[in-house]
């Protein structure tokens, strides 16, 4: 019970790495309250993390709208009277050429996986700072630092998750005397249902640039998560850590 009576706020808590970080905590102890779009996933979630003896609270809420975010968050700083640990997981990626790209998709992708992260660590930020401790990690992916060479076609998520990068090492640094750490997990393709429809030869090609040949498994995200908000992380602050396999190397 590594994290006995710590306050959890999980965004992406209706998605499949989300869900399983959300167990986790709860699992280690934490109260977990889940932000995301989809309500009835959230719910589940809940219910999941319930099993475990811990509180669990919902918001629904569109993570790219600022007034939103600050709503959703501030009713749970004002029922829980705080946040320890921030784990920022909702994103996703869209595939599209670049020479093809509209700005749409551009803004989308940033919005999604960028400023998303700006509108909750800014919500959540200042209850950490005034209690002085507070954990935020965040899921950027692999292709922050790779290019995204697993998938052609990932300009955008690259560049926002890359993004997310550089929020994660500025911040470490703002925030370091205050005794918040900000940290982010840079994923490799994870065994995740977002997977279920390769075909064996988009499989092989896969597992082809992964020096161990083998996908994440969320359990083991989900425990890197445990550590780096638990009190053995402490002095862990603005590292970005590869889940890869090997493959960035
Ligand atoms: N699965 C992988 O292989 C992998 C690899 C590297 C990085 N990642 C990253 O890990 C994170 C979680 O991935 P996943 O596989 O669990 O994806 P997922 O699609 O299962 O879950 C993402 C969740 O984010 C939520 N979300 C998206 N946009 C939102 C918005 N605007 N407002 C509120 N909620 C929103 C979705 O509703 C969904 O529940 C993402 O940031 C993803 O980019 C995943």
């Amino acid at each position: 019970m590594r994290l006995q009576g710590k306050r959890a706020v999980i965004t992406g808590a209706a998605g499949a790495l989300g869900r399983v970080i959300a167990q986790r905590l709860a699992a280690e102890g934490a109260d977990v309250a889940g932000l995301d779009l989809n309500a009835a996933g959230l719910e589940e979630t809940a219910e999941l993390v319930r099993a475990h003896g811990v509180r669990a609270a919902s918001a629904t809420a569109d993570l790219t709208d600022f007034d939103a975010v600050q709503a959703a968050v501030g009713g749970i700083v004002d029922e829980w009277g705080g946040v320890d640990i921030l784990l920022n997981g909702a994103g996703g990626g869209a595939v599209s050429l670049f020479h093809e790209m509209t700005y749409e998709t551009w803004m989308t992708q940033m919005d999604r996986n960028l400023n998303s992260v700006f509108n909750v660590t800014r919500a959540v930020l200042p209850s950490m700072l005034e209690q002085r401790s507070g954990r935020i990690i965040s899921i950027a992916s692999i292709a922050a630092v790779s290019g995204g060479r697993l998938v052609r076609g990932a300009t955008a998520y690259a560049a926002a998750k890359a993004g997310v990068v550089g929020l994660t090492k500025a911040l470490a640094i703002e925030v370091a005397e205050q005794g918040v750490t900000v940290n982010a997990l840079a994923p490799g393709a994870q065994a995740t249902p977002g997977r279920d429809n390769d075909t064996p030869e988009r499989r092989e090609a896969l597992l082809d640039q992964i020096p161990t040949r083998l996908l994440g498994e969320p359990e083991h995200l989900a425990e890197t998560v445990v550590f780096l908000a638990s009190p053995a992380a402490v002095n862990i602050t603005g590292l970005i850590l590869p889940l890869d396999g090997g493959h960035s190397i």
